[in-house]
C-alpha cells in the first residue's frame, strides 16, 4: 500500500512551509532580536493614575547605565512624552493605558507593543546611537490617533544631565 504521488507532494509542501515559518521564527528571535513584550502584570485601569509607579509617570536611574520608564499612553498621549537618557544605556519601558488600546513602537528598534487597558506591557532595549526616535501609536485609538507620538532622545553620555520625572 503506497502513498498516491499526488498526496504525497503535499505532505512535502506541507512540511515543508512548516520548517520554513520555524526556521523564519527562529531567526528572527535569535539573531534578528525580535522581542515579544511579555505580559508583565496586571494594573487597574480605574485607579492606575492614583496609585503605584503609574501615578508618577517618568524615566528613573537604577544604575550608571541602567533606566527604568513608567510610560502611560492615553488619548492622545504619552507621558512621559520625551524619554531621554545617555548612549549606551539600557532602558527597561513599561507602559500601561487608562483608557483605550494603545500602540507603542520605537522607530529603528525592536521595541514594539501593544498597550492594552490593565496590562503593563515591558520591553527592554540597549540605546547605542546618539539620536532621536519617534515613538508611534500603531493602534487606531481614536480621533487624535494620528497625533499621538513621543520621543527617545538619546544624548552623549557627557550631556546628560539626569533622570527626569
Ligand atoms: Cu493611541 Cu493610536
Amino acid at each position: 500500500m503506497g502513498i498516491d504521488p499526488y498526496e504525497r507532494n503535499w505532505i512535502v509542501v506541507g512540511v515543508g512551509i512548516l520548517v520554513l515559518f520555524m526556521a523564519g521564527i527562529t531567526i528572527a528571535g535569535f539573531a534578528l532580536g525580535y522581542q515579544l513584550p511579555g505580559p508583565e502584570g496586571r494594573v487597574d485601569p480605574q485607579t492606575v493614575l492614583s496609585e503605584g509607579p503609574f501615578a508618577e509617570p517618568g524615566v528613573r536611574q537604577i544604575s550608571d547605565d541602567r533606566f527604568e520608564a513608567y510610560v502611560v499612553a492615553r488619548q492622545f498621549l504619552y507621558d512621559p512624552n520625551v524619554i531621554e537618557i545617555p548612549a549606551g544605556a539600557t532602558i527597561d519601558i513599561f507602559v500601561t493605558s487608562p483608557d483605550v488600546q494603545h500602540g507603542f513602537k520605537v522607530t529603528d528598534t525592536n521595541i514594539n507593543m501593544q498597550i492594552v487597558p490593565g496590562q503593563i506591557s515591558k520591553l527592554s532595549f540597549t540605546f547605542d546611537e546618539v539620536g532621536e526616535y519617534p515613538i508611534i501609536c500603531h493602534e487606531y485609538c481614536g480621533l487624535g490617533h494620528a497625533a499621538m507620538f513621543g520621543t527617545v532622545r538619546v544624548v552623549p553620555p557627557t550631556d546628560f544631565e539626569g533622570a527626569s520625572s
